[in-house]
């Protein structure tokens, strides 16, 4: 982290002695309340059936009843803004022409200004628009939500879809007014038959009188260059807003967890909503700034979650950890050595009961390396164990090489594994990873290594530190029970970037360098 500057920062913008009185709570100078719903829809028993408008409404109007309740809860606790996720008000799975009676006429004009809320006669199937626009005009908040849109496109236009419409996965803001001053339609799908990415990605800005202005993106844009990376560093943005349906993929990409590294690698505030439908791995929604997370992530019960926060505006001026790789003063350890141990033969498992089990599987191995391969995320992590109470370890693949400072503050019989991935991820999409990450793994086999894990009790204090090809590096911090932490220190040293950390709040899941080489795509 930017940690000089941000702790001045932090100190300066923390101004105890000016209050302000705003309807009717106390707010202190430079900050803003935000709220972010975490949704649990009421999904379509059969998505993919073709339905009239008039159910398509009833069903969407059950869960704008459960947003109506949430953006008067938000807007009695001083919320100036309210984010719902994706998918919330239609939930998923549809077809191309199933989704169409969920749809609302938007047309994506930069100039039209429009208040639906009052003006609900000027456009025909408006009429999930008009109810939005009417909680945002009534409790007089700024109001985020994702819907899908329909607009009419002719056959001269070359990228209209052949049954003569465009049909989007599309956010939309409202004032305090309940005017509509931003939509914005995502760019990157995920495997959503039903939408049409926009011929261009759209860059939307809204601009607030609480926080200046907010960029927003949806979902899976989070992984990739344009439209989101592009928008935040091109307009200097400070803050965004996020609404998003996540499944949850463990070591690395689990919903809060990037959220938050997102958060911190550009130094910004993000609203983050995400839906609740834990047995689709969808849970985690979070009030993120770059020295603090207030979040939500829980796959037990069911249920929606309001989470409210007063967190500081990020001022434009304020320097992103991508720039600001002068200010570390971090004596790194540099004596690191290639890890070469002893066989590995009797080292396979750690316990006897499962030790045939294992080495069936990995006595291939027969050099005295410890390096051994293992999934993770779907790709072919190299991993090195890591076996000792302290020491150093180096791992590489490719072009990466990851290394390892590390001593255990609490003993365990844990196992856990540096691991390295230097290529192209073709699972779930396709996109350019470099991640160098401290996992903790499934079990105490090697092959348990990248497996989902999500309760640890060790502690381990490590510095980590990669010759990253990219600068666009999501420092990851994941603690027991899907919990998140900070790093004492991260940012570029001698060509190579590093994060580190002495006691974590809780055992410690995964730290990592997730590293995305757009060019690479
Ligand atoms: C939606 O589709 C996914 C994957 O195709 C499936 O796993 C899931 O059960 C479906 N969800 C619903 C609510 O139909
Ligand atoms: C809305 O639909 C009605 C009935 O189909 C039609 O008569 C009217 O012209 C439409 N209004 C607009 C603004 O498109
Ligand atoms: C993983 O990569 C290593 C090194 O390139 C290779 O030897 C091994 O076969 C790969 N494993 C899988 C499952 O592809
Ligand atoms: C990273 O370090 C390794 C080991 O020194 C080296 O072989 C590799 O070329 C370096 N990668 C880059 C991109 O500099
Ligand atoms: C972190 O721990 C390491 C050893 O585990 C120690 O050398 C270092 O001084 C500690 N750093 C801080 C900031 O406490």
């Amino acid at each position: 982290m930017a940690c000089i500057m941000m702790e001045l920062w932090w100190k300066l913008s923390v101004c105890f002695f000016c209050y302000q009185v705003v309807s009717g709570r106390v707010k202190r100078e430079g900050h803003y309340v935000a709220a972010v719903y975490e949704h649990q829809s009421i999904l379509s028993p059969n998505p993919t059936a073709l339905v009239d408008r008039q159910s398509a409404l009833e069903l969407m109007g059950r869960n704008l009843d459960i947003y109506e309740q949430q953006v008067a809860a938000a807007a009695g606790q001083g919320a100036q803004i309210i984010v719902f996720p994706e998918d919330g008000i239609h939930g998923f799975n549809f077809t191309r022409r199933s989704i169409y009676p969920y749809l609302d006429l938007v047309l994506h004009l930069h100039s039209v200004k429009w208040n639906p809320c009052r003006e609900p006669y000027l456009f025909n199937d408006t009429e999930v628009l008009q109810r939005l626009s009417c909680m945002a005009l009534k409790n007089k908040i700024f109001l985020v939500a994702n819907l899908g849109t329909k607009q009419p496109c002719e056959h001269i236009d070359p990228h209209c879809p052949s049954d003569g419409r465009y049909q989007f996965n599309t956010n939309v803001v409202f004032n305090d007014y309940g005017m509509l001053v931003a939509t914005y339609r995502k760019s990157n799908l995920y495997f959503e038959y039903a939408f049409d990415a926009p011929p261009e990605a759209d860059y939307i800005l809204f601009d607030t009188p609480f926080a200046g202005k907010f960029g927003m993106f949806t979902c899976f844009d989070i992984l990739f260059f344009e439209p989101a990376v592009n928008l935040v560093r091109q307009y200097n943005v400070k803050q965004v807003v996020y609404p998003t349906a996540w499944m949850n993929q463990l070591p690395l990409l689990s919903a809060v967890e990037f959220q938050q590294a997102f958060a911190t690698a550009f130094n910004i505030n993000i609203l983050a909503a995400n839906i609740h439908h834990p047995t689709l791995g969808m849970t985690g929604s979070g009030i993120y700034t770059p020295l603090k997370s207030f979040i939500y992530h829980n796959m037990e019960s069911y249920g929606g979650k309001l989470i409210v926060a007063e967190i500081p505006v990020i001022t434009p001026d304020y320097k992103t950890n991508l720039e600001s790789n002068k200010i570390f003063r971090e004596n790194l350890y540099h004596s690191y050595t290639m890890f070469t141990s002893t066989s590995m033969d009797d080292q396979v498992c750690y316990k006897e009961g499962q030790e045939a089990l294992c080495r069936v599987s990995e006595k291939g191995n027969e050099e005295s390396s410890p390096i051994f391969y293992a999934e993770m995320m779907y790709d072919n992590f190299t991993f090195v164990p890591v076996q000792e109470n302290k020491g150093e370890l180096k791992v590489c693949a490719n072009t990466l090489c990851c290394y390892l400072n590390y001593q255990r503050a609490v003993l365990t019989d844990e196992l856990y594994a540096l691991g390295v991935f230097d290529g192209l991820h073709t699972v779930h999409g396709t996109y350019y990873v470099q991640a160098c990450a401290l996992v903790k793994c499934g079990g105490l086999c090697f092959s348990t290594c990248g497996q989902e894990v999500t309760d640890a009790t060790a502690l381990i204090d490590f510095q980590l530190w990669a010759n990253m090809s990219t600068p666009y590096i999501f420092p990851l911090l994941l603690t027991s029970g899907i919990t998140l932490d900070f790093a004492d220190h991260m940012g570029w040293k001698n060509n190579h970037y590093f994060i580190s950390k002495n006691r974590t709040s809780s055992g410690l899941l995964t730290a990592a360098l997730y590293g995305r080489w757009y060019e690479k795509d």
